[in-house]
């Protein structure tokens, strides 16, 4: 007699019952489409590093926004690059800046039918390129940059923004965030904090897509995570869970699998994944040399994300990976 032996193979026979069977379903549901408007352009510009990604007109911006509900994507996340950058950074908080005149013009066209992020932040308006205001020394000055923040949280839920995602790294930004738009009437707006976020030479692209170069070859290691830390990112989590942040967010993805299994461990609220910028190009760079299957890898990358914890996943591909589920 022999021993009766459970084969896995069974289950992986069809492709019906790997469907069934599937633990994982990445959806597009999950997804958010990171964008960029441009301040003072008529035509959309392409971001060379970062391949099939525009900064935006008004207009085109609407039209991508349009199309993406169409497509069933729930969610988009705005970044925005003023015609002008100032040390203060005004744009992020001017009522008038690119992002709120773009929520506003979004708002209107969409209704309540697809959620507006805004990133909140300070590095695309700087002349400097750093996430906040700068003290005599050079050093970003956190308390100084709290203010800024909340001036920019009240400015983007003024123009219509469901959610404000703080990325700066500041101690006490949820704090601060949270705060001015109770006090301002806005209980409403959620936060999304991108609260476990390292210092990561993944963000290249982005910083084209944003025009940012950081003074003096500087870096954001002094307000960004290590990445040489795990653990720390849960204490970044239960702090911007404590100021009150709605959602978390770690960042980058791939990169950080662990952290975000961690995460998801240790948080019963919904928990994000940004699919970076470096994340997205790497994967086109290779493609584009006839080095690896571009669609496939993308899908087997944030079904990976997903399978990880991420309950919504912020990624360039979300167009392309939107059409391919439907
Ligand atoms: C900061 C911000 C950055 C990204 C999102 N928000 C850049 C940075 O921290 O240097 C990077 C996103 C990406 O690489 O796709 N406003």
């Amino acid at each position: 007699m022999s021993f009766p032996q459970r084969r896995l193979r069974r289950l992986r026979r069809t492709p019906a019952l790997r469907r069934l069977v599937a633990e994982t379903r990445l959806s597009v549901d999950d997804l958010v489409a990171p964008l960029f408007v441009r301040e003072g352009i008529d035509e959309p510009q392409p971001i060379p590093s970062l391949p099939g990604v525009v900064q935006h007109t008004r207009d085109s911006l609407r039209k991508e926004v349009h199309e993406l509900a169409e497509l069933g994507v729930p969610a988009v996340i705005l970044f925005g690059v003023p015609a002008r950058k100032d040390p203060e950074g005004s744009g992020a908080w001017d009522p008038d800046g690119i992002v709120q005149v773009a929520l506003r013009d979004l708002r209107s066209d969409v209704g309540d039918e697809l959620v507006l992020m805004a990133d909140l932040c300070l590095d695309e308006y700087t002349d400097h390129g750093h996430c906040g205001v700068l003290d005599e020394d050079g050093e970003v000055d956190n308390d100084a940059t709290l203010d800024l923040y909340a001036r920019a949280a009240v400015a983007q839920a003024e123009a219509g923004a469901d959610v404000v995602a703080p990325s700066g790294m500041m101690d006490g930004q949820v704090a601060a965030i949270r705060d001015a738009l109770d006090e301002d009437d806005f209980p409403q707006v959620a936060i999304l904090a991108y609260a476990a976020k390292y210092a990561s030479a993944l963000y290249g692209p982005f910083r084209d897509a944003v025009d940012v170069t950081i003074a003096g070859g500087g870096d954001r290691k002094g307000y960004q995570q290590d990445p040489r830390n795990a653990r720390e990112a849960l204490e970044e989590i239960r702090a911007d869970l404590a100021e009150g942040a709605d959602m978390v967010m770690v960042k980058p993805a791939l990169s950080y699998l662990d952290v975000l299994a961690a995460a998801r461990a240790e948080v019963d609220v919904p928990l994000a994944a940004y699919h970076v910028s470096g994340e997205y190009a790497m994967v086109h760079a290779a493609a584009e040399r006839g080095w690896l299957d571009g669609p496939a890898v993308m899908l087997e990358h944030l079904t990976a994300v997903k399978r990880a914890g991420a309950d919504l996943i912020l990624t360039y591909a979300a167009r392309d990976v939107a059409e391919r589920l439907r």
